[in-house]
């Protein structure tokens, strides 16, 4: 079987809707078709300055959240980076193998650490990627004859990631010999990119919307209304996708035609001279009906911490007997002496 692995950062209370439809809503359905391993990324989630309360309580939300949401610990795995060190252990060796031009180049760490003032961003934040790397290729289906598909479903915003860990892949079986399959982005046409609500030229992100360009999944319906009925359009009054002049309304109509599972040309038709207030409520709806449910089977799944913990320990036994595998080839074929027995 064809194999997927992918991760997602604790870093919020809640993830928002670019999260679900840009890459978790795949998480779920390719489980059934595939072999599926999906993390939680703590390592990754202290790049930034964190607390460690709040870090530790993020990882069972979100980790609550995918169960919830669908995924199921007896079709995929699902597990907690840091449970399983042999991560931070390919990224050493991964960091031995880019140059430091190449990850000078990662657009994403150019826009986090401008932000914090380049000199004030964490060496940890600028070799994010290639722990990121390390992610996926420990996970690599074994290389060598016949076609072996590993793919890793995520946003958009990934794809110059996923390039550096194909180059990476590519590199490590130049130099040390057939390893790894180069993982291929699983990137959705339509939700690829999500908007905030109130700049519609800028993504929906954790780090950088305000509350109110948000919509999380675990939002209450009261706040949820509001946001997609105060989201911003134009002064139009026409349902029209035109991503150039109406960037608010198209992005509105990329959330109604993922969620709905209809298309543009359908809903152009249905609200044809209605204006946007129609359409935003019964957009307000669509959401509601995909996250209420998920909302509370996460405020379950969270009341029995015991049985989330063990879960999750059964998550990174499954995935630290791939990991451990794969690390031990890596060892060798680098060149490490192997540990006596
Ligand atoms: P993170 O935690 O920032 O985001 C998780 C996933 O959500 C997608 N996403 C979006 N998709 C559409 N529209 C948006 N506005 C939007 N915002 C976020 C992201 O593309 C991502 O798929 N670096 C990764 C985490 C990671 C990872 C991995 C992913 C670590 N190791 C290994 C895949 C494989 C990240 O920042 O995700």
């Amino acid at each position: 079987t064809p194999r997927v692995l992918s991760g997602i950062q604790p870093t919020a209370d809640s993830f928002h809707l670019g999260n679900y439809l840009g890459a978790l809503r795949q998480w779920v359905a390719l489980q059934d078709s595939h072999e599926a391993f999906y993390c939680v990324v703590d390592l990754h989630a202290i790049t930034v300055e964190h607390d460690p309360a709040l870090l530790r309580r993020r990882t069972r939300v979100s980790a609550a959240q995918l169960l919830a949401m669908g995924l199921d610990q007896d079709r995929s795995t699902l597990f907690v980076q840091s449970h399983v060190p042999e991560h931070a252990e390919l990224a050493w060796v991964l960091s031995c193998l880019t140059g430091f031009g190449e990850a000078s180049r990662m657009t994403q760490f150019k826009d986090k650490s401008a932000k914090q003032g380049a000199s004030a961003a964490s060496v940890g934040l600028f070799t994010y990627p290639i722990l990121q790397a390390a992610d996926i290729l420990l996970y690599s289906p074994e290389a060598g004859p016949g076609e072996r598909v590993f793919q890793v479903p995520v946003g958009e915003d990934q794809r110059q990631h996923l390039e550096l860990t194909r180059d990476l892949a590519q590199r490590f079986n130049h130099r040390f010999g057939e390893t790894f399959v180069p993982p291929a982005a699983y990137i959705p046409e339509t939700a690829a990119k999500i908007t905030d609500l109130q700049e519609p030229a800028a993504k929906m992100s954790k780090s950088a919307s305000s509350p109110q360009g948000i919509l999380d999944v675990l939002e209450e319906p009261g706040p949820m209304r509001k946001k997609i009925m105060r989201a911003v359009t134009d002064t139009g009054t026409e349902v029209r996708y035109d991503e150039e002049n109406k960037a608010g309304v198209t992005n509105l109509m990329r959330i109604y035609a993922a969620l709905g599972e209809t298309s543009y040309a359908d809903i152009e038709a249905r609200y044809a001279g209605s204006g946007y207030g129609q359409f935003k409520k019964d957009l307000a709806e669509l959401v509601l009906d995909t996250f209420t449910p998920i909302r509370e089977r996460t405020q379950k799944l969270l009341a029995d911490e015991e049985q989330l913990d063990r879960l999750l320990a059964q998550g990174a036994e499954r995935a630290g007997a791939v990991a451990r595998r794969n690390m031990e080839i890596v060892r060798d074929r680098v060149g490490f002496v192997g540990r006596g027995r």
